[in-house]
């Protein structure tokens, strides 16, 4: 199969080939998304072969807007309002109950929730809306990969494998949704985002706890994605907490250095170095690019990144810098 880059003009074309059960990947303000029709159980079941996803990793439900969410809702709650009226279209994915037999099982993974996502979007917006049905937007890389911020990393990923890419250029936070559980008593975010527990908080006027990992309780893990290595490149990747200890690395070809322009300055300017920008927003809008990039130079056999501790996107920029990096940080010199 051949892969076609669609233009904004060209958005007929993707609706056809999702109406005919065809893969289309699709922009939104996140990370580009692998849409299919969400109500074609053939076309979703292609989405997991395609990403090579385990079928126990559940898909999101893209939808146009709130009037098209309540159709595969079993009831909408107050709560569930607050949050769209404030965050919608825009990065937050919201789980509530699923109506029974308004999807296919392979969306929900057999679970009895459904996670809905609205993102901020035009052309993606449109294409859903043309449509006139959702579509399921997993991330659009191959299984364990850092999610695509642009149509090429998608292409890299997926050519050969999906009918189209839907190219609405850079994508402009670079870290997946929020994602709030809402089927719970006390609302609690799955995976950390743009939007913050704090923020959800004060629109809702009660207590949104935050996943450390122990949500899990027995049996039916809370957020399946979260279980899968994830984002990682094929060198192994190490944090780096204090930006004073890139100084303490060796340089060398095998060797990569991933920070903010502040701290790259401050090295020598022979390193293999991928700039994180100026602040934190930069860093995570950058971070999934710069573990590609090394991704395409084999002859990289180890990636050292820059942590954050401050800043909005801190815990979003974290929880997938952790995941990439195994959780294995450069040990500081005893200083
Ligand atoms: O920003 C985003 O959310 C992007 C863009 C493309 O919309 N999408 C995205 O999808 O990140 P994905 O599939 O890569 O990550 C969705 C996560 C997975 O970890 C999955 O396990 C979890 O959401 N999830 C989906 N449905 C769920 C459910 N019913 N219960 C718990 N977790 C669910
Ligand atoms: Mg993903």
């Amino acid at each position: 199969m051949e892969t076609q880059i669609l233009k904004k003009d060209q958005l007929d074309t993707a609706v056809e080939f999702l109406r005919k059960g065809e893969l289309v990947a699709f922009p939104t303000e996140t990370v580009y998304g692998l849409g299919a029709l969400a109500t074609d159980e053939r076309a979703v079941k292609a989405v997991y072969a395609a990403k090579g996803r385990p079928s126990d990793n559940p898909l999101i439900v893209t939808v146009s807007d709130a009037a098209m969410m309540s159709r595969f809702a079993r009831e909408v709650p107050d709560r569930a309002k607050k949050l769209i009226d404030s965050f919608w279209p825009g990065p937050l994915t919201i789980l509530l109950f699923v109506k029974p037999g308004s999807l296919p099982e392979a969306v929900t993974g057999g679970l009895d929730t459904v996670a809905f996502r609205c993102p901020d979007d035009s052309l993606t917006h449109e294409l859903i809306a043309k449509l006139g049905e959702p579509i399921v937007g997993p991330s659009a890389n191959t299984s364990t990969k850092p999610s695509p911020t642009t149509a090429q990393h998608v292409f890299h990923d997926l050519k050969g494998k999906i009918a189209a890419i839907v190219d609405g250029g850079q994508t402009e936070i670079g870290l997946e949704s929020t994602i709030v559980d809402l089927s719970v008593k006390t609302p609690i975010v799955l995976r950390p985002g743009e939007i913050t527990p704090e923020a959800l908080q004060k629109v809702l006027g009660e207590t949104v706890l935050m996943n450390n990992g122990q949500a899990q309780t027995s049996g039916v893990p809370k957020a399946p994605g979260m279980k899968y290595r994830h984002y990682a490149p094929a060198a192994p990747v190490f944090i780096v907490d204090h930006p004073e200890d890139f100084k303490q690395i060796k340089f060398d070809d095998q060797t990569a250095f991933v920070a903010l322009d502040d701290v790259l300055s401050r090295l020598p300017n022979k390193i293999q170095s991928f700039s994180l920008g100026k602040n934190t927003d930069e860093a995570a809008h950058r971070l999934f690019e710069a573990l590609r990039y090394f991704d395409d130079r084999p002859q990289v056999k180890q990636i050292y990144v820059q942590g954050f501790t401050h800043g909005k996107i801190c815990a979003a920029y974290m929880n997938r810098l952790n995941k990439a990096a195994g959780g294995h940080h450069l040990e500081p010199r005893v200083r």
